[in-house]
């Protein structure tokens, strides 16, 4: 049986980095969505994070305007970011962990301490008919909550593997595998992300039933050498294993 193609959700938070950090009007996150999805982005993600270090409130809403394939807003748990995601109706709300002295997001959801806020959360934005996904470690013990909360999507946190080499790369790989094998059993649909570039993504995108990658750090790095249409192409080709 062939194996449906792995979704490729395109990232562009750095696109506004670089727009942030001199206060210009430039490089246009509203180009750099049209490009994209020119170039067979299955999705545009963004966070917008409680510091509005790079993406800004006005971004989302301009972005829900122009996105022909489907938006995914990475957001923290605070009731801040649930109202303007239940105005902005992005079609996935990915949440994620949020600390405000980190450079990214650092580690999974603590889903278990967590539990009756991300309860509420969901339903509210599910309510909303937004499709909600949470941000998690790859631990079965994580993932039965997740399942028992009732959210649909899980992201597995590749960080940890992104960072490592040599007996521990495959011992995080196996972790990967094993959970999204147990979420699957567990009727999730299985998306990935963080720290994946050209030459880690090949094994993520292998693993079974793996629905959608997310990446955008590296994307945006390439970019600045060969374009953003050329970064993300080489991407999906990294993805099905093909030749650069
Ligand atoms: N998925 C989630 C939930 C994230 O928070 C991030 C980083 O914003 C990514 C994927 C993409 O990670 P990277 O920028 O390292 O590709």
């Amino acid at each position: 049986m062939q194996q449906k193609q792995v979704r490729l959700g395109v990232n562009l938070d750095h696109v506004t980095t670089l727009r942030q950090v001199r206060g210009t009007a430039y490089p246009d996150l509203i180009q750099a969505i049209q490009i994209s999805e020119a170039a067979g982005a299955d999705g545009i993600t963004m966070h917008l994070r409680e510091d509005r270090r790079h993406i800004q409130d006005a971004d989302v809403y301009a972005a829900r305007e122009v996105i022909k394939s489907s938006m995914n807003l990475e957001m923290a748990a605070t009731n801040e970011m649930q109202k303007i995601a239940i105005e902005v109706q992005p079609d996935y709300c990915c949440i994620v962990p949020e600390r405000r002295e980190e450079l990214t997001t650092e580690g999974g959801l603590d889903v278990m301490a967590h539990r009756p806020r991300l309860q509420d959360l969901t339903q509210a934005l599910q309510e909303a008919g937004i499709l909600v996904s949470l941000f998690i470690e790859p631990n079965p013990l994580v993932i039965d909550a997740v399942a028992d909360i009732g959210v649909p999507i899980i992201e597995l946190h590749t960080g940890r593997y992104a960072e490592v080499s040599g007996e521990q790369l495959q011992h995080e790989l196996n972790r990967l595998e094993d959970a999204a094998a147990h979420a699957h059993q567990l009727g999730l649909v299985v998306n990935a992300g963080h720290g994946l570039h050209l030459g880690n993504v090949r094994s993520i995108a292998q693993i079974n039933n793996m629905n959608e990658l997310n990446i955008g750090h590296s994307l945006i790095a390439d970019a600045l050498f060969n374009g953003l249409a050329q970064s993300i192409k080489d991407m999906r080709a990294a993805i099905l294993g093909e030749p650069l």
